[in-house]
């Protein structure tokens, strides 16, 4: 019996999960507001946001008659430095002034200010509910003038596109959506190299990239929050200047990586669907966290009670947190990063300062990172609490957000990223990958199936330690493995399997596994390849 005959694909689903529930009647229309308008990662979008249709013009019944009329440029006015920013949505005008202050992390809706909320809605899988449209009734002050409506919206080319100042990306990464962007890294490129070129290093944003100018790097800053509230603020020159900077080697993975994998053996997941390329490696440069908490005054050797997370936030308004152990670990290699494989941070992988939690998924590396706060609590993003966990298989609806921990540490996982071969006929092989293991576990042995499982052997892990640093194994093994078909095999099915040094190794199937969010989809990785049907001449 092969991982395939077990874990038979099921196309047919149209399963939602629930989402973020509205506040009660009870509540406030500002903290209803709050959570629309609280971004929801992409992870969820694809699945989460049902398409209700165009939204509907504006009805005759609504208040919105015998309103002011604006034009658009008059609104680009009420930008997110005046003192009293407005948001466009369909053809109103709601001023948001009084919103704002009242919600922490509010400032994200500043970000559309003087245009259309539209794309934002999106971005942040809101859903166009008419209960959210009721709310936003309370901050209309006007209607967009008719010269400036197109079919009663304002015109498409008139509506700032969030994404306007993204990067451009190497054509090489395999685009799963573009905006945000998120793209994976390509098997090729994840076999060619022990540290990932920064060209090729998977992207995976929740939003719009921030914009820093080179020169302004330097005076960019970062706010640290001490439990007794003190602050004090840090820049990148400051950092630069006063700490020790330490090099680490480190993979990093997002909780996501083969996620498409899941969805075709197992059932239906939500979210990005990502092949084994959402995971790369690359060297770090920067300070130590732990350092940068203890000069702004956190007393590491008499931590009070009430430091128990390391709350990150980005500039884009992305937010989550680490355990306070995990960030204080001296060993734990824990660092606001400015250098990526020996330059400056790319603009897609945080410029100018990111941090890097090395053997944890990614979804805690904050990029931009421009605020910090050691609390008694998880970061209130639903990055934290919802999106980034695990279910069990029987758990396919009502799912019970707060039950589970965010996923922090990762589980080992490996993947083929290369198969070629070796002979003319296509008889010998070759095949390439990668093996890792989260919380600084090392790769001890790396097992290889060419018969989809019935037999195995053992492939070579490559040595690339002179390449090698930090505390622990932070970074990936590479394997190669070479070897003849066997002869009984009518479809040659590669599969291949990893045990860390803790003895941890992976599920032989998805379904065992199976989680709605499609997390942590790390079961026996197989291809389907048979090089003896490949035309053309063996590669050496
Ligand atoms: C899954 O199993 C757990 C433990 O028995 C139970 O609490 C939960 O309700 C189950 N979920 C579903 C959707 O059946
Ligand atoms: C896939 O999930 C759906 C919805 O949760 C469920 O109804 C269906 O039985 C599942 N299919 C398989 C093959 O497990």
């Amino acid at each position: 019996m092969t991982a395939q005959g077990t874990d038979s694909p099921e196309h047919c689903l149209t399963h939602t999960p629930s989402r973020p529930s509205s506040a009660g009647a009870g509540a406030g229309v500002l903290t209803v507001l709050f959570s629309v308008f609280q971004p929801v990662s992409h992870e969820t979008l694809e699945a989460d946001v049902e398409d209700e249709g165009p939204a509907q013009a504006a009805d005759s019944s609504n208040p919105g008659d015998g309103l002011p009329q604006y034009r658009l440029s008059e609104i680009k006015n009420h930008g997110p430095k005046s003192s009293r920013p407005w948001v466009i949505f369909e053809d109103k005008v709601y001023d948001i002034t009084d919103w704002i202050p009242a919600h922490p992390g509010g400032e994200v809706i500043l970000r559309a200010a003087g245009g259309s909320i539209e794309p934002y809605w999106d971005i942040f899988a809101i859903h166009k509910t008419p209960y959210v449209r009721e709310i936003l009734q309370q901050f209309v002050v006007g209607k967009i003038h008719p010269d400036d409506l197109e079919d009663g919206r304002p015109r498409m080319n008139d509506i700032e596109d969030p994404f306007v100042s993204d990067p451009t990306r190497d054509p090489r990464l395999r685009q799963i959506t573009a905006k945000p962007c998120n793209a994976e890294t390509a098997g090729e490129d994840l076999a060619e190299a022990f540290l990932t070129p920064n060209e090729v290093f998977y992207v995976r944003n929740h939003m719009w990239v921030p914009v820093i100018e080179d020169t302004a790097a330097d005076a960019h800053g970062i706010t640290i929050e001490l439990p007794d509230g003190d602050v004090k603020t840090y820049t990148v020159h400051d950092l630069k200047a006063k700490f020790k900077q330490y090099s680490v080697t480190a993979v990093l993975q997002c909780s996501g990586n083969r996620r498409r994998d899941m969805t075709e053996h197992a059932n239906k997941t939500n979210g990005l669907q990502w092949g084994p390329g959402a995971i790369s490696c690359a060297k770090w440069e920067g300070v130590r966290l732990r350092d940068v908490l203890k000069d702004a005054g956190l007393p590491l050797d008499d931590l009070p009670e009430d430091a128990q997370h390391v709350q990150f936030s980005g500039l884009e308004a992305y937010g989550a947190s680490i355990p306070i152990h995990s960030a204080l670990d001296p060993r734990g290699d824990v660092l606001l990063a400015f250098k990526m494989n020996d330059l400056p941070l790319p603009r897609d992988h945080g410029f100018p300062v990111r941090v890097i939690v090395p053997g944890t998924v990614a979804a805690r590396c904050v990029k931009w990172v421009s605020k910090i706060v050691v609390s008694d609590e998880e970061s209130d993003t639903s990055w934290q609490r919802r999106d980034y966990k695990c279910f069990g298989p029987n758990e396919t609806r009502d799912l019970d957000w707060d039950k589970y921990k965010s996923i922090q540490e990762m589980p080992i996982t490996s993947a083929i990223t290369r198969a070629r071969k070796k002979s003319a006929d296509g008889n010998h092989v070759e095949v390439e990958g990668y093996a890792y293991s989260g919380g600084g576990h090392e790769i001890q042995r790396v097992d290889v199936s060419l018969d989809g499982g019935k037999t195995w052997d053992q492939a070579s892990l490559v040595d690339d330690s002179e390449q090698d640093s930090g505390s622990k194994a932070w970074s990936w093994k590479r394997w190669r493995y070479e070897g003849a078909l066997p002869t009984t095999t009518e479809a040659a099915a590669f599969v291949v399997k990893a045990t860390d040094d803790a003895y941890n190794t992976q599920p032989q199937c998805y379904k065992s596994i199976y989680n709605l969010r499609g997390n942590l989809a790390t079961a026996w990785h197989r291809v389907e390849f048979d090089p003896r049907k490949e035309k053309g001449c063996a590669d050496s």
